[in-house]
């Protein structure tokens, strides 16, 4: 059975360069910090996540009873299987795996949807499902399904959780359906932690009608997001904040395709990647990895990804220095192969 608990920080030893956790580095920025640091000096008093529950609805274009502030797209997964009960959940795979886990730790059955490669696009689940769960760009594969497809997954009866984590990857995110209040049952989940840098911080949100929100509401502990975490939704939704979000999101595209132009022969790009990640097929994969290791890189395997084999690894975009020195390391171990 797949370890689907298995994730990127478990590779990422420090001291060794992380290319196997998607997390954007340099990140949160100075002015995030200092935002932060605010924020632990009210920690005194129980959250309020009045504002951030407002700033959050007014970036989205959503009603305020829309928005489900979380402890991190983690948590809806968490609460979806806590309080659905679903008589046909579908996970659309290869995908990032914790919903799965989660629907199997409540008792859920689950039925994997495995898209096909090369291109790992989007093709229609079964059609009785009443729950299917996506990712868009999708982990690991770093595809960017259209958005019209996804929306067409949509109907009375069934509930599509849709895990938008990355999509602010996405120059203009014209594929998102974050804004979309009229497609029945769509459940949207945003994180902060990859383009803001707050893995730690644990935080998030959910977009999707009112009893949904309500139903998932209520499955929640009590005072479930921190003030920090609170004052970080606030600020990451200010225009100025949304603005340089997307102006990363342009330089991402530029680092993926330096990285993608410096790969040696040998290493196949799978699909056509448009996240923080790509995913790669080589021969030998697992001792590349080790041996990758050894020359100071953590990657990320791919075969704890169901839909997924031994000779995929999966390798976060950096500044075109670091793609340099990974993919010369990654060169000399093929060439003494
Ligand atoms: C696709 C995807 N969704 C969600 C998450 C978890 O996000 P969060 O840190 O907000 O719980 C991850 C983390 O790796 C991810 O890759």
């Amino acid at each position: 059975m797949t370890d689907l608990r298995h994730h990127g920080d478990v590779e990422a030893t420090p001291g060794l360069v992380d290319l196997a956790v998607n997390v954007r580095s340099g990140s949160p920025p100075a002015w995030l910090r200092a935002v932060l640091h605010d924020a632990v000096d009210a920690c005194a008093a129980y959250p309020d996540p009045a504002r951030a529950r407002a700033a959050v609805a007014a970036a989205h274009g959503r009603p305020e009873d829309e928005v489900l502030l979380t402890a991190g797209a983690a948590e809806t997964f968490t609460l979806v299987a806590r309080a659905l009960a679903p008589r046909h959940a579908v996970v659309v795979h290869p995908s990032f795996t914790e919903p799965e886990a989660a629907l199997r730790a409540h008792g859920h059955a689950v039925h994997r949807h495995l898209l096909d490669a090369p291109s790992y696009l989007l093709t229609p689940p079964p059609e009785d499902a009443d729950l299917v769960v996506l990712g868009n760009p999708t982990n690991p594969t770093s595809v960017l399904h259209p958005g019209g497809d996804v929306a067409a997954l949509c109907r009375p009866g069934r509930t599509v959780v849709l895990d938008e984590a990355f999509a602010d990857t996405d120059p203009g995110e014209p594929q998102s359906l974050a804004a979309r209040r009229d497609l029945p049952g769509l459940l949207v989940v945003r994180s902060l932690t990859k383009t803001w840098g707050l893995a730690g911080l644990r935080v998030g949100y959910a977009l999707g009608p009112p009893d949904l929100v309500a139903a998932l509401a209520a499955v929640q502990p009590h005072w479930p997001v921190s003030t920090p975490a609170l004052a970080a939704l606030e600020a990451c939704s200010t225009p100025a904040a949304l603005a340089q979000a997307e102006t990363w999101a342009h330089e991402l595209a530029g680092h993926r395709r330096a990285l993608l132009d410096l790969l040696p022969a040998g290493v196949e790009v799978v699909g056509q990647p448009r996240s923080s990640f790509v995913l790669l097929r080589l021969p030998d994969a697992d001792r590349v990895r080790r041996e990758l290791r050894a020359a100071g890189f953590a990657v990320r395997r791919g075969d704890t990804f169901p839909g997924l084999a031994p000779d995929h690894l999966r390798v976060a975009v950096r500044d075109p220095t670091t793609s340099a020195a990974f993919t010369a390391a990654l060169a000399a171990i093929l060439e003494r192969s």
